[in-house]
Formats: structure tokens, sequence, C-alpha cells
């Protein structure tokens, strides 16, 4: 287990929104929480990523309660992208980049060449290089997001959390980042736990899927053990047909309606 949770229960100040969460990632695991708006998916993201203290339980990080290790202990082994990450808006594509390699360096070290190779493979997989002048505050959605996860790369972690990765980008952006995500997984060994609000993607792109309701798991495995037309009606409230993709086998969801139990959902 390289990323774990025991006993994890999540609140904002009284309310409680994740109760007891138990959580085991291994190693090289793609795994994606799946759920409706409001259902903790971001909530416990941030509190893997040690943003938000617990109410009770324990995250564990390469074994070690998560509490114990130093902001750049934990900064060196993981990576996030929060769902709206904030910058100064005076800042560069490249200073912000630049700002990942930070947990890697001593406070009277000056950056390595090895920090500028670094720099360049995230500016260059995210395909950002161009943007390396520009200021964070005037890309696009879609430019802001690729530099966000360069960031992050350029943090060289062991584990990536990525809180709604294609949130703004456009079908072809969002293809390229789920093939990237796959390149880093499969040719770094990188672990990484995302939020996606498009099943099907999720379910192309992952390895194990963990469907939440109100904070809690209701369901988990690989795709094709858990996407299930009941599945989305519990979970999602909606009508849908489950296909099976011919060319990868992969499940594909087709919502054509809402479930009847979603009258709360209109109100
Ligand atoms: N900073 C906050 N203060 C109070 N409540 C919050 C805060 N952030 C999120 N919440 C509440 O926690 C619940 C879960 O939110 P979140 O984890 O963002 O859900 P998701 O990412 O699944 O859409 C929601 O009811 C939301 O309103
Ligand atoms: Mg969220």
């Amino acid at each position: 287990m390289i990323l774990g949770a025991k006993n994890l229960t999540l609140s904002y100040e009284s309310s409680i929104i994740v109760p007891q969460l138990n959580l085991f990632i291994k190693p090289q695991e793609v795994v994606t929480f799946i759920g409706p708006n409001g259902s903790g998916k971001s909530t416990i993201l941030k509190a893997l990523a040690r943003f938000l203290k617990a109410k009770n339980g324990v995250v564990y990080l390469n074994g070690q309660d998560i509490q114990t290790l130093s902001t750049k202990q934990v900064a060196q082994k993981l990576a996030i992208l929060p769902q709206t990450p904030q910058a100064p808006a005076d800042l560069t594509v490249l200073e912000l980049v630049s700002r990942g390699r930070a947990p890697h360096l001593k406070w009277w070290q000056r950056s390595s060449s090895h920090d500028y190779e670094v720099i360049n493979w995230a500016l260059t997989e995210t395909k950002t290089m161009k943007l390396a002048d520009r200021l964070v505050g005037t890309l696009s959605g879609g430019e802001r997001q690729r530099a966000w996860i360069a960031m992050a790369l350029a943090q060289s972690p062991e584990i990536l959390l990525l809180d709604e990765p294609t949130t703004y980008l456009d079908i072809c952006h969002q293809l390229e980042i789920m093939e990237l995500v796959t390149k880093l997984n499969q040719e770094l060994g990188l672990t990484v736990v995302m939020v996606l609000h498009d099943i099907n993607q999720a379910a192309r792109y992952s390895h194990r899927l963990i469907a939440l309701k109100k904070g809690q798991i209701v369901a988990q495995g690989s795709p094709q053990q858990i996407l299930t037309a009941e599945l989305l009606a519990d979970v999602f409230r909606v009508k849908a047909i489950v296909k099976s993709d011919p060319e990868s086998g992969n499940p594909v969801c087709l919502p054509y309606g809402i479930a009847e139990s979603c009258s709360e959902c209109l109100s």
C-alpha cells in the first residue's frame, strides 16, 4: 500500500462529510473516484494530500502516518492538482512550474541542471513549453489546467492526485491528459488517484473505480466489475444503458433519463 486511509472521518466544522473511510491504494495503481456533486470526492483528495486535517482516523503515505511527516517529505512523494488551484496572477507559467521543484531543494540551493531538465520535461509533456513566458492569469482554462499539471509533474512525485483534471478542456485535450496519465503510469510507474466526471473516461483509463455516495464507498472494483445500470441508478440517479466497448472491452455508459428514485434531485 503506497497510500491509504483507516477509519478516516472528514468534516467541515461540525458537519461530517466522509464517515469512517478505509482506502488502500497499491503502488502503480490508477484509481478513480466517481460520484455525484457533493459526495465528498474533493474532500477525500484534499485529506489524502494533507490539505485537510482529519477529524478522526489516519492517512498513510508509504506506511507512515501522514501527520508525522514534514510538508517537504509529503511533497517529495505526492503532488496534487486541486479542483480550483490558486496562483498569484503575476506568475509566469515557467515560474509556476519551477515551484514544483521546491520540495527537492535545500533552502540555500539554487536550481541545478537536473531541476531544469525536469522542468523542461514537464513543460514538454503537458505541451506548455510555448506558454512558458505567459502570465498564468492570462491563460485559457485549458492552458491553465495543463500548466498546473506541469507543476505537479515537476515535483517528480510517486503519487499524483488529480481532481477533475479534464475540466475546461475540449475533448481532444481531455484525451491528451488521459493519455498522459496512462503514459506516466506505464512508463514511470506513477500511482494516480483522480476524480473524473466522465464515467466513460474513468472506465477507460482506470484500473479501479471507487463509487461514492454521501461520503461512503458504495462499490469499488474494476470498471467491468462495478459499472452496471443498477449502480448508475443508485449513485447518479440516472437511467443508463451499459455496453461493452468493442475495442477495449471496457464498459460504456449511455445515460438516457432520470431514474425514478430521483425525486429529490429535481427539488
Ligand atoms: N470548505 C468547505 N466548507 C464547508 N463545507 C464544504 C467545504 N468544501 C466542501 N464542503 C461541502 O462538503 C461536501 C462535499 O464536497 P466536495 O468534497 O467538494 O464534493 P465533490 O468533490 O464530490 O463534489 C459538500 O456538501 C460541500 O458543500
Ligand atoms: Mg469536487
